[in-house]
């Protein structure tokens, strides 16, 4: 049997608390690399070859139900919290099925890679009843031990219930598991209850499948790759982890980070060949970037295309919708959202560009905003080619400047302005000569002036 002919069933367990999160949202719904811990641990799986998968959460947990559904899940709901393998059981209607492989996941462990799930699917498939997955403790306390015989698994013991000579096992159980498929149901019924926590423990299908004659192994892995989360400290640890591991990707992939660990990414960052990234980036969700683009220091981009050869910042901003074409430039301290800013346009400073199309080669001076809100509706402003834009102009949106037109600076534009023309909205400038010194020599001035 190959991996793709196999049929298997992810389950993957979210019913978790988090009470240590001292948070009104549910555990596995919170976020690393701009993505639920949840969204991270059923994409890893999915790529993992799991072709259907289910999630068991706790009551009330709609937002995770939801992120579920929304990856193609069933959702099933266990309404006690009474163990592992309790829960496991919450998705019988699944496990009926009878899938071929049945791989446990928890959702609070979000960074096992796909290749490590594959391994243990590769480990049933080629003959184990039960594979576990263990790493070398730091510190063991807590962890469940995994005891090994004879280059098998003989017993998964809970840290509470282990003997001192267990304890002493260094080699830990990260939780996951692979069963046979067709056995795991009736492995799963022969869980009792009968420990230190009153608890159905998942771990227990070890000596179940064992005293059937069935085989058990346990597969190593680093332990960064299965931290779990349990309060905020290990939320962003398992950030860093993560963005350790995406900063290496971009790198491999062909980008210069010149300061890696300024450089924050989301777990869905595209970056093509020979980008440059400069210090303290940050990269929201849904961002790509084209090859030879260049991302200057402190900029922070979100939803946003980046086409090669176009540059970013520095304190660049740039929201969902925008896009900028090859060889676009957008200065410093400006912010683009919902825009397109033609090849080669340029937008160098101090500018607000939202709701709006920039036509290719247009200037747009320094202070330019487009006021695209009236408090009830958003509307849009286009810039035509080659248009130039004065410095500290504002365009009352839906307004249009044609091809090739100038406007003054200064001004606030109002109408569309047609090709080629010059629109100027500003006060015209007075002078009246000696002014200032008359104003300056009256009688009352002078006595104020020391
Ligand atoms: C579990 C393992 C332990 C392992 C450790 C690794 C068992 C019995 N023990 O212990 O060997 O070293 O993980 O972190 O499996 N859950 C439910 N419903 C329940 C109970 C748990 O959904 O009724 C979920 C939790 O949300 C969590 C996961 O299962 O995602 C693990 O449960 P948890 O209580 O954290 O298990 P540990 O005691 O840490
Ligand atoms: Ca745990």
């Amino acid at each position: 049997m190959t991996r793709q002919s196999l049929n298997c069933l992810a389950i993957v367990l979210a019913a978790g608390e988090g009470t240590r999160m001292k948070s009104d949202r549910p555990k596995v719904m919170h976020e690393i690399a701009g993505r639920p811990m949840l969204g991270h641990v059923l994409a890893a799986v999915a790529a993992s070859g799991a072709g259907s998968r289910a999630v068991v959460v706790g009551p009330g947990h709609d937002a995770a139900a939801a992120l579920a559904r929304e990856a193609g899940a069933e959702v099933f709901v266990q309404a006690e919290r009474r163990g592992t393998a309790h829960a496991v059981l919450a998705a019988r209607e699944a496990l009926a099925a009878a899938p071929d492989v049945v791989v446990v996941a928890f959702g609070d462990t979000p960074l096992v890679s796909p290749a490590t799930f594959g391994r243990l699917i590769a480990a049933i498939r080629d003959g184990a009843a039960v594979a576990a997955l263990g790493f070398t403790a730091e510190d063991p306390t807590g962890y469940g031990r995994l005891v090994e015989a004879g280059g098998e698994l003989v017993a998964i013991r809970e840290h509470r219930d282990a003997s001192e000579e267990e304890r002493a096992i260094r080699l830990c159980n990260a939780g996951l598991m692979a069963l046979d498929g067709r056995r795991a149901l009736a492995l799963l019924e022969g869980i009792g209850s009968t420990n230190s926590q009153g608890e159905f423990y998942l771990t227990d299908v070890v000596e179940v499948a064992r005293r059937q004659g069935l085989k058990a192994v346990a597969l190593v892995t680093d332990e960064a790759e299965v931290q779990g989360v349990n309060d905020r400290v290990q939320l962003a640890r398992a950030e860093a982890t993560l963005q350790a591991r995406l900063r290496e990707a971009a790198m491999r992939g062909g980008a210069t980070l010149i300061a890696p660990e300024t450089v924050f990414f989301s777990h869905d960052t595209v970056l093509g060949r020979d980008v440059l990234v400069e210090p303290h980036v940050v990269f929201g969700p849904a961002v790509i970037v084209g090859d030879g683009a260049t991302i200057h220091a402190f900029s922070h981009l979100a939803g946003a295309v980046v086409e090669s050869g176009a540059s970013v910042g520095p304190y660049g901003r740039l929201r969902p919708g925008a896009v900028l074409r090859s060889g676009a430039k957008v200065g410093n301290f400006v912010e683009v959202k919902n825009a397109e800013i033609g090849p080669g346009a340029k937008l160098p400073h101090l500018s607000y560009v939202g709701d709006a199309s920039v036509g290719p080669k247009a200037n747009v001076g320094a202070g330019t905003i487009t006021c695209n809100y009236d408090g009830f509706n958003k509307s849009r402003t286009v810039i035509g080619e080659g248009a130039f834009v004065g410095s500290n102009s504002s365009l009352v949106a839906p307004v249009t400047i044609g091809a090739g037109a100038m406007v003054g600076s200064g001004s606030v534009i109002t109408d569309d302005v047609p090709d080629d023309a010059l629109a100027l909205g500003r006060g015209r400038q007075a002078i009246k000569p000696g002014w200032a010194a008359a104003f300056r020599a009256r009688p009352e001035n002078q006595k104020k002036k020391k």
